[in-house]
């Protein structure tokens, strides 16, 4: 039995009876930090190349963060080269702050700082491990121990810093392994460390609560946040900030909830890339707050352009479902959703509110086009095949065509498996229904009216050897009806037809569709034309050659007159 629950025991909860941050909307998004450069950087197969770094950060300022944690410069040389790059060549723009992440150990911080030199504005974010676990078994010290390497760690951060002026310094503090601290433990720690950089005495400080490991549901995170605002000193002079990561895959959860209960600060990586299962996805919590009418303070409208940097520079791919950025995320294949949302955007109006079923956002924002949202395979219906022919094509089917059409595309699907793309859609339509066998080509018509009805000539079949038909009836139809009654015997009734104008940029200006009985067999056929009448009829004529064979029956030329 390797696989046993009861190896684990459950995460105790936070005993709070002062709740409030269920009650808490989000209104604002946080400030953010990116750490794609750090966090992302460490958990990759293959660190960034300095280039990668270069084309990440870039792409980090061009959306619009304004702190980026761009590495830790005294654990690795790369990245202590790449920080000297970015300052030395200027390439950090003045409304934004370069990170770097250091230990709490003496030479670490020293070597920081050696980094640093030169840059107009930095936060120098300082870490050590509090959790329990951490304390009992990795360091061997009890509390004190730990606060006191906060301390040491604090103290020269704001000695060094001193010492440099020319830089305009944000000090951040990490209790590393927050999620696993006990909360009085953090609190302490955390005022010690703010009681050394004194940031009601006007120095800036990020106080940084990491879910190292996310060991609990979002709300036990939301009240391990709303616990610390309440207690710990000098509260308002200082930025709360959370960074999760996504253990359990409530990564993004967590952070939401965070803010609610106090956090004003969020750190995380595009796409979520991090340690294990990664950290919390910027992409996605900025997008959740679009979606709610929230200014993210980002610009995320290049999707394509996000993840192919990201896939470039991590060397990881975007899973076809991610949240917002993946392939298939605005595609619906389930012929349900395609016809609610083929309603929704044919009703939309331009400057409503986005209200489209299936789709929380519009893909058209993040640079996505309508053309995939309605993708058909074996799965859909006629709602999605209509608007497939509607969209790309210029036809609008009426609703008994729509549902024969559908199943005529739904066996090309079962028989080939996969998908069904708009050309094919669109070549299986035309095989189906607007074929015309030369003999039942129409040439020419001539319609009289009187008091009676409709006389109908028709002229019917190849260029050079059409014949011509009469009849009368009601209306056209049932003229055309006759005249071929008369002449092959077919007696028609006609179920259902249709026609429709088409708009600018097609060929033809109407089309026609219809579906009839022809000698007791049912048939149904469209054709497209100049005009609605030529539609018509051509779409009778065709619907009565698949009962009656391509070729016009033998005894109708017997004694007939056949112009060449
Ligand atoms: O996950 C973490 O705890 C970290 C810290 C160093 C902030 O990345
Ligand atoms: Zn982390």
């Amino acid at each position: 039995m390797s696989f046993d629950h009861r190896k684990y025991v459950a995460f105790k909860p936070v005993a709070k009876t002062d709740r409030r941050w269920p009650d808490k909307v989000i209104e604002k998004a946080p400030t953010w930090c990116a750490v794609d450069l750090r966090d992302g950087n460490q958990a990759l197969v293959k660190p960034m190349s300095i280039a990668q770094k270069q084309r990440m950060f870039d792409l980090l300022v061009k959306l619009g963060f304004k702190e980026i944690e761009i590495g830790f410069p005294a654990a690795s040389q790369p990245d202590f080269d790449f920080c000297r790059k970015l300052i030395e060549e200027n390439r950090v723009p003045d409304d934004v702050k370069i990170q770097v992440l250091t230990q709490a150990r003496p030479e670490l911080i020293e070597r920081t700082y050696e980094a640093l030199k030169g840059a107009k504005r930095a936060i120098v974010h300082v870490y050590n491990s509090t959790s329990t676990v951490q304390r009992e078994q990795v360091f061997g010290l009890d509390r004190a121990g730990i606060r006191e390497i906060a301390v040491n760690g604090a103290t020269l951060v704001r000695d060094i810093a001193a010492r440099h002026p020319e830089t305009e310094w944000t000090f951040q503090y990490s209790p590393e392994s927050f999620t696993g601290t006990e909360l009085d433990f953090a609190a302490e720690v955390i005022d010690s460390v703010t009681g050394v950089w004194r940031p009601d005495l006007g120095q800036p400080v990020i106080i940084n609560l990491p879910a190292t490991v996310e060991m609990a549901t979002p709300n036990v995170f939301a009240d391990q946040i709303e616990w610390i605002c309440d207690r710990i000193q000098r509260r308002e002079h200082l930025s709360i900030s959370v960074h999760t990561h996504n253990d359990r895959g409530c990564g993004v959860a967590a952070a939401e909830l965070a803010v609610m209960a106090g956090a004003d600060r969020v750190e995380g990586t595009l796409m979520g890339n991090g340690e294990r299962t990664g950290n919390m996805d910027l992409v996605t919590m900025a997008m959740n707050l679009y979606s709610q009418g929230i200014d993210p303070t980002l610009d995320l409208s290049g999707m394509a352009e996000i993840t192919e940097v990201v896939e470039a520079c991590t060397e990881i791919s975007t899973h076809p479902r991610h949240p917002y950025a993946g392939e298939l995320v605005f595609t619906a294949f389930s012929g349900s959703h395609q016809d609610a949302i083929r309603k929704c955007l044919s009703r939309r109006q331009e400057g409503d509110a986005w209200n489209v079923a299936y789709l929380p956002i519009d893909p058209f924002d993040v640079g996505r086009r309508y053309e995939e949202v309605v993708r058909i395979n074996s799965q859909s219906g006629k709602g999605g095949v209509a608007y497939v022919l509607e969209r790309d094509y210029n036809i609008s089917l009426p609703r008994w065509l729509q549902i024969e059409f559908s199943k005529v595309v739904q066996r090309e699907a079962e028989t080939n498996g996969g998908e069904i793309d708009s050309l094919t859609i669109h070549r299986l339509f035309e095989d189906r229904y607007l074929k015309v066998p030369e003999d039942w080509a129409l040439r020419s018509y001539d319609l009289h009216r009187d008091e009676n009805g409709v006389r109908a000539e028709v002229s019917v079949g190849a260029v050079n050897g059409s014949i011509a038909l009469e009849g009368y009836g009601l209306g056209a139809v049932e003229a055309v009806s006759d005249a071929l009654k008369h002449r092959f015997g077919i007696s028609i009734a006609v179920e259902a037809y249709d026609e429709f104008a088409l708009g600018e940029g097609t060929n033809a200006n109407a089309l026609a569709c219809i579906r009839l009985t022809a000698n007791g067999q049912h048939c149904s056929a469209a054709a497209l034309a100049e005009d609605t009448t030529s539609a018509t009829l051509q779409a009778l004529l065709s619907a009565v050659a698949q009962v009656a064979g391509a070729e016009l029956p033998a005894r109708s030329l017997e004694g007939q007159e056949v112009s060449a």
